[in-house]
């Protein structure tokens, strides 16, 4: 066969679907794994949401869309962003998308260049880095470091922008640490990025999921109509993982051109999905609260666990659904001891390298699953090291 293209070569996969594929070869063979490695909510989704997508089925609301989004939807983004965000983007800044996930490769596709240098954190959703190797820019990974509760340093960013620098990545609360960036921080970064007239890709897809901190947004800097592009979904916060809704807000120009690209990659999003959304934003945000009210006890349980492990020491994170618990003291590296949980514990959870250097020495648990589950977990690691 002849060779593909050299981005192929270059972009990466994702550690939690090789461990999940690890977990389910074990459960073949008819061992019992509990599952801590992926991250999604399990919870259903909202009866009221669903109810939407299946009447607007009956109605026949499955044809092409407009590609950028249908209006309905787009004006619900504009109550919710100037809700929480506290600025009203135009309806021409806003694109819907398939998930979050494609706004963060559009984006990436639409603003940076071969050579152009993307700073993003380390440890971090792995398909900052996977796209910025894609595009054959230079990635620049900024180090978490877990002396200030893994939170991004503005002054590291400093360091690192050059005059190659065209995007910087937040993600705030984040996966995989749960930490979440304070306000000075954030508006630090937003200026940083005024500054040297750099672009921002804020993923913000765990904005509502929040625990002691409060969230704060670079786009309120700009009102995304120079620099700041807001990237939000409906994936975790409405668990809605396998309907594929998310949107970017951005400058208008961006924006229109991103629509293009979507236009030749996917014509449109969805239809009844959109129109799900609309209830989503609109609707009752009971199990939201309901759903955190579980994630609060759940974070307690597993980081009391967590630590209660020999030579394990968590912090507690301050959003999203993750624990990533230091594992240095124990002499294994992080596969390592991932591998040792799930072959010796029957536990699967994730190694911190998967999101990158900085990660290393680290392991990441999605607790999305039931105080019972979590505690059964901790004893068979405890009991895994007997
Ligand atoms: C930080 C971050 N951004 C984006 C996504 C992708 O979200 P979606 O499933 O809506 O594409 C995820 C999902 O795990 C995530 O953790």
């Amino acid at each position: 066969m002849k060779e593909m293209a050299n981005g192929m070569y270059r972009i990466q996969g994702e550690g939690a679907f090789e461990y999940l594929a690890k977990a389910q070869a074990q459960e073949r063979e008819g061992k019992e794994v509990l599952h801590f490695e992926i991250g999604q909510p399990d919870f259903p989704t909202p009866q009221n949401i669903k109810d939407t997508a299946y009447e607007s089925i009956e109605n026949n609301f499955t044809g092409y869309v407009s590609a950028t989004g249908i209006l309905e939807l787009k004006q619900a983004i504009q109550d919710e962003i100037e809700q929480t965000r506290g600025f009203r983007p135009s309806i021409e800044q806003i694109l819907i998308l398939p998930g979050a996930k494609p706004g963060i490769f559009f984006t990436m596709l639409g603003l940076v260049n071969p050579g152009d240098e993307v700073i993003y954190p380390d440890p971090g959703f792995p398909t900052y880095g996977s796209v910025a190797k894609y595009l054959n820019a230079g990635d620049v990974p900024i180090q978490l470091k877990e002396e200030n509760e893994f939170r991004l340093n503005p002054n590291d960013i400093e360091e690192r922008i050059t005059d190659k620098t065209k995007l910087i990545i937040l993600n705030s609360p984040q996966n995989p640490t749960g930490s979440v960036m304070t306000k000075k921080e954030i508006d630090r970064v937003a200026e940083l990025a005024d500054k040297n007239n750099i672009f921002i890709l804020s993923d913000e897809i765990y904005s509502k999921m929040l625990y002691e901190a409060s969230f704060h947004s670079p786009a309120v800097l700009d009102e995304s109509k120079e620099r700041t592009i807001i990237l939000d979904g409906f994936s975790k916060s409405y668990a809605m993982t396998g309907w594929r809704l998310g949107y970017v807000i951005g400058p208008e120009e961006v924006i229109g051109r991103m629509g293009t690209l979507m236009i030749n990659a996917l014509s449109c999003t969805t239809s009844f999905v959109q129109k799900a959304g609309i209830t989503a934003l609109k609707g009752s945000q009971d199990p939201l609260t309901e759903m955190m009210k579980a994630f609060l006890e759940r974070r307690n349980a597993i980081v009391e666990g967590l630590n209660s492990i020999p030579n394990f020491t968590c912090l507690h994170p301050q959003g999203a659904f993750y624990a990533f618990p230091n594992i240095k003291d124990t002499g294994m590296n992080s596969r390592e001891m991932a591998d040792h949980i799930l072959y010796k514990a029957g536990v699967c959870c994730l190694p911190g390298s998967a999101f990158g250097e900085g990660g290393e020495g680290y392991l990441r648990f999605s607790y999305a699953t039931s105080i019972e589950t979590i505690q059964k977990a901790v004893q068979q690691i405890k009991d895994s090291f007997e």
